[in-house]
This record gives C-alpha cells, structure tokens and sequence, in this order.
C-alpha cells in the first residue's frame, strides 16, 4: 500500500514537472516568484526619422518578396515606405500601406535575344558581354528617374535589391543618406575559394573538386566574366561621371562598407564565414498568402499524389521543352506514379505548345484538350496560390524553376523538388538543394522524359528525400522569424543615421558608413593587407622557425663532424 502511495507522488510529481516544461516552453512568461516584473523591449522610436525608399530593378512579384515582407514590418512600426520599380503595376493588395511609383517601361524579356540564348543554351561567360551592355544602358533612364522621385520623398534610408541596381545605390549616395542592401545569394558579396556558380560553368561546393578545376574555377573564368563586363563598365563610368559620380573600379565598390541582408539560410545555402556587414536573415516569407481557389482546392482534395508545376512568371521555357515537360506529365499520372498534376502560369505560353503530343506508346494525346481542362487529372490555371498548394498534405513534389522565392516556400511547406533551372541563380540553387538532398535536378539542355518520370518515382519514394525535406522545413520556419531582425537592423540604421548628425565632434571621419555601421566593420578592414592578415607576424614567425632550423642543422652537422674528425685524429694518432 504504502509502496503504490509513493509511486503515484513520484508520478503525479513527474507530470507536474512536464506540464510546468510544457507550460514554460509554450507562454515563457511564467514569473518565477509572484512579485517579479517583466522585462519589456521599449523600443523609444520618437527621434528615429521614418522616410524609408525602397529600390527594385527588375523581376516580377516574386523578386519584391523579400524587401516588401521586410518594408511591411517597417509600415506597422510606423515608417514611411515607396516602393519604386519599372513597370506598370498597380497598389498591392497586399501591401496597403506600402506606396508605389514606377520608374518607367518594363524590360520585355521575350524580344531580348540574350535572354533567349541564356534560356535556350548552356552557360556561356562570353554571352554576358550583350547581356551587361544591355544592363548598363539601361542604367541613365532609371538613375535620373530615381533621383527625381527621391528628391520630392527625401527618403532618410535607401533600401535597395542588389540585383543590377546601381542607380540605387548611386542616388543613396549623392543624397548622404545610409543605405542598407538586400540580396538572395552571397555571390559578389564575399568570396570564398571553395564556393564558386554554375554562372561561371562550376560547382556552388568546390569542396570534390580536382585541382584543375579548382584552379579554373578561382582564376579563369572569373577573369572572363569580368572581361565580359569591362567595356561595358567603362561605359557606364562615363555616364555616371556627367552626374558627378566618382568612377567605380568594381560593381560592388558602393556598397563596400554598408549593411547588407542575405535573404538565405545555412542548410539551403553552403556554409561560409560571413562577416559581420552581411546579415543571414532568410528565408524572408510574408504573414499571409492567399487562400486556395475553390477549384485548386476541390481538385486537391480529389487527388491525393499531386504534383505542382510551376517554372516562374519571368523567364520561360523553348517550345521543344515544353512539349517534352507536357508529354512527361501526362505519363507521369499514366504511370500512376502521380494522380494528379496542377501547372500554373503556363496557359500564356499556349501558343508554344504543338497540337498533339505523342506519348512513348505511340498514343496521341490532344494538347488543346489537356489546356481547356478536359483532363480530369490535370489541371492548368493562370492564377495559383502556390503557398497554399505547396502546404496542402496532398502536394506531394514542385517541379520548380528553383527562383528563391519559390524554394523557400517550398522548403517551408516541406515539398520536395524536382528542379529545373533556367538561368541566372537558379542553376546554383538546383545544386545546393540537391545538395542538401531535398531535391533532383533536370537538364534545360538535355529534357528527357523518360528521365523526369524516373525522377518524379525516386523523389517520392526516397525516404532521404523525405527525412531531408522534414529537416530543412524546421530550419526554414525557425530562420523565417528573423525577417524581424532585418526590421530592427533598419531601424538601427535609420537611427543611428540621427546620431550621426548630433555628433559633430567627429568631422575628420568623412566616411557615412565607417560611422553608421562601425559596430559591424572588422578591424582589419582598416589594417591594410599586410596587418589586417597578420602576414607581418606570420612572416616574422616564419623567419625564426626557419632560422632555428637552420642553425640546428647547422650545430648538428658541426657536432658530427667535429666527432667523426676527432675520432678520425684520434685514429690517425694511434695508427
Ligand atoms: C507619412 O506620409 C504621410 C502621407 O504621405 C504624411 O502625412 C506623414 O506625415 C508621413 N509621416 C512621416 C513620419 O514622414
Ligand atoms: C498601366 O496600365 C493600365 C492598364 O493596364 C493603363 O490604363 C495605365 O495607363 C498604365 N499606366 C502607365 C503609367 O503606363
Ligand atoms: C565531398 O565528399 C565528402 C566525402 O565523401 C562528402 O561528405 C561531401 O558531402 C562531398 N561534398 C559534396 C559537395 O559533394
Ligand atoms: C500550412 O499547413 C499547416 C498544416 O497543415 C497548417 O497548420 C497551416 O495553417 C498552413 N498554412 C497556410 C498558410 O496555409
């Protein structure tokens, strides 16, 4: 009796210590004596200015995600925030406190020739050349607009993309105000030998590499992509000099001393030392998405191994490739490997698509059919809300251009992805994901259909994939709360900006930046080479490591040989 007595308190004492666990885990607010107070983050924002401008370049909705997911923690915080960018494009839904003005016509890709080339071929450094004269001439239409826009705002913080953004970054810096970059790859940013891009025909990891490839990947074809830019910089110095601008002797010199926020996460990204002026902050995902249309959603439920095909709103696919993806497709579901495929955002590239298709077995399959939904098992829609199909239990795989944005919902819903990359970043993503073993990837080059079925079967039945997806999905939501922490960055910024102008002590410091972001610059930045890398010390130590052996050497030969002579004299003397 006595004996159940004590098993149940040791019981009943184990689940009040879980239930306090729990508890504490789930509130974390639990005092720990009834009189003690909370400790309350209040934030004095009266003295920080609020004017905050943000600046795209290019790329449609799905390239806004990350500056406006940030911009819109910013509005509730009460700042001020516009949002410039080419384009014809009306106030977001989304976003309604977040003003819009447009910096002029959009790039119209499809009649880009070199857009073309990049989407069609394999990569080729030497196609860059067109592709950054394009870019740069570009560039005095939008700084000009930039700068008119910015001079009626008065913005007090430039918040710019760092993709082909140099007006950005150049009226930030005419204006004197601080300014804060925001990117989804580290490339350009920081370097690092053993991290590289297919950009330049190599590996993202360098890590497997033989040494010829190393070599070629750390010196060669760098070089030829910036001779491919060269001509056309230079160029673009000469415009900038009209406004007064210094000359630039590289793309990234602007922005040297700045902060900057790397939209990305170590597990998707490969592993580096970033220092402290580059900002980990990603996946950058918003608080709401909109809900599933009550098509999508009837047709998911309908279909319990759905896979979701979606390759972008930006770049596209050539009509060869498109028949290949639709006749894979229709096998796939054949096969029963899927019951059912939702492809989004394809029907305006109806035009492309051949009248019929031929499936392996020599069947002949209407394709305007299959585009007017007369299939049941496929579903082809111009609107998708590719989070809320991502997240649905019944979306089993994304066959995805691997665009950031789309990987990182991806990753967060937890589907795993079959990746066909186009261009630009997303050949690199396709490798890291696979990388991290939540994806397989196909040829643009080389589309086989018999390969993509093959591919579609392993990723749904692989169990790594599986366990893999389920590990970068914790790090994915874990990482996406520290969008907040890009905001507060901002806002110390901005802050720090109105400290600046107090502190008038300092003048000999002419440098914004060094001030406003010193917190976060590393010493050797101001060391030169030689101190900054220590190469003085090392050199020094070098010396006396090498001179102690050397005279040891020497010490050792002369105690031999002062041996062998004496024993050698010793002999002659006997003798
Ligand atoms: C924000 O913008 C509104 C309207 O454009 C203006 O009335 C308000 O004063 C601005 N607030 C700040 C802090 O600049
Ligand atoms: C934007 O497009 C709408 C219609 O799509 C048109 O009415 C409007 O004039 C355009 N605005 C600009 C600035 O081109
Ligand atoms: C390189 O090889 C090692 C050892 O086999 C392996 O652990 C690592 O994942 C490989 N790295 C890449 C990028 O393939
Ligand atoms: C995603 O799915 C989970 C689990 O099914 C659900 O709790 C969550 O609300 C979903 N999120 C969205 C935005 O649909």
């Amino acid at each position: 009796m006595k004996c159940y007595f004590r098993l149940f308190l040791k019981k009943l004492f184990l689940f009040i210590i879980i239930c306090n666990s729990i508890f504490n885990v789930v509130t974390g607010t639990v005092p720990p004596a009834h009189d003690w107070i909370p400790n309350e983050m209040i934030l004095d924002r009266t003295e920080i200015p609020k004017n905050i401008l943000l600046g795209v370049t290019i790329g449609g909705w799905s390239h806004l995600r990350h500056i406006l997911t940030i911009a819109n923690i910013l509005t509730d915080r009460g700042y001020n925030v516009t949002l410039t960018k080419r384009g014809n494009f009306t106030q977001s839904q989304q976003y309604p406190k977040i003003k819009f003005i447009s910096l002029g016509e959009k790039l119209d890709l499809s009649k880009d020739l070199e857009i073309k080339h990049l989407v069609n071929e394999k990569v080729d450094t030497g196609r860059f050349k067109a592709v950054f004269k394009n870019h740069y001439a570009a560039y005095e239409s939008i700084f000009l607009k930039l700068k008119e826009v910015a001079e009626t705002i008065k913005p007090d913080l430039f918040f710019c993309d760092t993709l082909n953004n140099e007006p950005c970054f150049d009226v930030a810096w005419l204006m004197k105000k601080p300014l804060v970059g925001i990117s989804t790859t580290l490339l350009g940013l920081t370097h690092v030998p053993y991290r590289s891009d297919p950009i330049f025909g190599c590996k993202v990891n360098m890590e497997n590499e033989s040494f010829w490839e190393r070599f070629r990947c750390e010196f060669i074809t760098p070089f030829q992509f910036l001779w491919s830019y060269k001509s056309s910089f230079e160029n673009f110095n000469k415009i900038r000099a009209n406004y007064g601008l210094p000359s630039l002797k590289t793309p990234t010199e602007r922005w040297q001393n700045s902060l900057f926020l790397i939209d990305s996460f170590f597990g998707f990204e490969t592993p580096i030392s970033l220092p402290p002026l580059y900002q980990e902050i990603g996946p950058v995902l918003p608080d709401y998405f909109p809900p599933l249309t009550p098509d999508v959603e009837k047709f998911l439920n309908s279909h319990k191994r759905t896979m979701f095909v979606a390759l972008g709103s930006y770049l596209f696919l050539s009509a060869e490739n498109n028949a290949k993806l639709l006749q894979s497709i229709i096998e796939v579901i054949e096969n029963n490997i899927v019951d059912g495929v939702i492809w989004a955002n394809i029907e305006k590239y109806r035009e492309s698509f051949p009248s019929s298709i031929t499936l392996s077995d020599g069947r002949i399959i209407s394709t305007s059919n299959i585009f007017d939904n007369k299939n049941p098992n496929i579903f082809m829609t111009s609107f998708a809300p590719q989070f809320s199909i991502l997240n649905h239990t019944n979306t089993k795989i994304f066959l995805s251009h691997s665009g950031s944005g789309s990987i990182y919902e991806s990753l967060y819903a937890g589907t795993p992805i079959l990746a066909l990359p186009i261009t630009y970043d997303q050949p690199g993503n396709a490798e890291k994901l696979e990388s991290a073993g939540v994806a397989l990837t196909l040829d643009k080059t080389n589309l086989d259909v018999n390969d993509i079925v093959n591919k579609v079967e392993r990723i749904l039945n692989d169990e790594q994939i599986q366990i893999s997806t389920k590990r970068l999905k914790t790090l994915a939501m874990i990482n996406s709360k520290r969008k907040y922490r890009a905001a507060d960055l901002i806002e110390f910024t901005l802050y720090s900006s109105v400290l600046k102008q107090k502190n008038t002590i300092d003048e000999s410091d002419n440098n914004v930046e060094k001030w406003l972001f010193k917190e976060l610059i590393t010493p050797d930045t101001r060391m030169g080479l030689i101190r900054g890398k220590y190469l003085d010390v090392y050199t020094a130590a070098l010396a006396i490591i090498v001179s102690i052996i050397l005279l040891s050497i020497f010490i050792i030969k002369n105690l031999i040989f002062g041996k062998l002579f004496k024993i050698k004299k010793s002999k002659d003397k006997n003798d």
